[in-house]
């Protein structure tokens, strides 16, 4: 059996091929450069020349109004948070009730009981507002230059930590959290690029760490599992994780976390786009 899936993200579209059930080839192409229409589909297909296929599934965008066919193969339309979370539990071989974090444009957060994925919500900041602030304080919207810059850079140049303020910790915070993300850029004259770059990634880092951690607690969790493109950011990870530890809290960071939406979605047997 050779199926084909597709995620049409909001920034990227990622698409894997699968053969007698293994990921044999994937691709990632940005989005928009084939829509998310019949027509879209089939310039896909041509472009990539795989032969016959047995199955097209899709994910994401506007995928739920697509045919339920591409030139002669069958399509089926997977929704996207059934899709996140099945990618999830492929990837990450978990079973257990879980809180799914998908950090991609925007953060999706879900949790599923393993017989239903509900959608939480989750937050508006993700690998959007990266870009998008890069692009009016950095002047670059381009993601492997934010992301070099920030690795060159120091947050606690930016943000305005408790001991900024007071001195020392506070209770259980320790001195060096953050009280107010970019609070310190009123205190300097000048603030280097790359320190801005490691302060926007820090700001999602815990706005999302924050949130996750909130809703899993709903839940009676005390860990949470993350995928999505911008989950592959090293730095992203070391302060995802480093908040986790802050508060008690264990994120799973997942390999292959850009293609976990992509993967669930070929992995979802039967669901048509709910
Ligand atoms: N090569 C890349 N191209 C575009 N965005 C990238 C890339 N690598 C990381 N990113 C970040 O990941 C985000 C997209 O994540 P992804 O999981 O693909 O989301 P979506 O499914 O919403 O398109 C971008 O907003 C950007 O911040
Ligand atoms: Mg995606």
């Amino acid at each position: 059996m050779k199926r084909l899936g597709i995620d049409f993200g909001a920034s990227v579209m990622d698409v894997a091929l699968e053969d007698d059930g293994e990921i044999v080839q994937t691709w990632y192409f940005p989005s928009g450069t084939f829509a998310c229409s019949d027509a879209g589909l089939k310039l896909l297909l041509v472009e990539l020349n795989l032969g016959r296929l047995d199955e097209v599934v899709a994910t994401g965008g506007r995928s739920a109004f697509l045919a339920d066919a591409v030139a002669a193969t069958p399509l089926r339309k997977i929704g996207e948070i059934t899709a996140i979370a099945s990618g999830i539990r492929k990837l990450a071989n978990y079973a257990k009730p879980m809180l799914g974090v998908c950090m991609g444009t925007g953060t999706a957060m879900i949790y599923d009981d393993g017989k239903q994925s509900t959608f939480l919500g989750g937050s508006a900041v993700g690998g959007g507002t990266l870009l998008g602030l890069g692009k009016l304080l950095l002047g670059t919207e381009d993601y492997d230059k934010i992301a070099a810059l920030a690795r060159l850079g120091h947050a606690d140049q930016i943000d305005l930590t408790i001991a900024d303020i007071v001195g020392s910790s506070i209770g259980k915070l320790a001195g060096d959290v953050v009280a107010s993300h970019f609070g310190k850029v009123l205190k300097k004259a000048d603030n280097a690029r790359a320190d801005i770059a490691a302060g926007l990634i820090h700001l999602i880092a815990e706005t999302v760490a924050l949130i996750a951690m909130g809703q899993a607690r709903q839940f009676g969790l005390d860990e949470a599992m993350v995928v999505g493109r911008l989950s592959e950011n090293k730095q992203m990870q070391t302060m995802i994780m480093r908040s986790g530890r802050d508060h008690d809290f264990r994120f799973v960071l997942i390999a292959q976390a850009s293609l976990a939406t992509v993967i669930g979605a070929l992995a979802d047997r039967h669901s048509n786009g709910d």
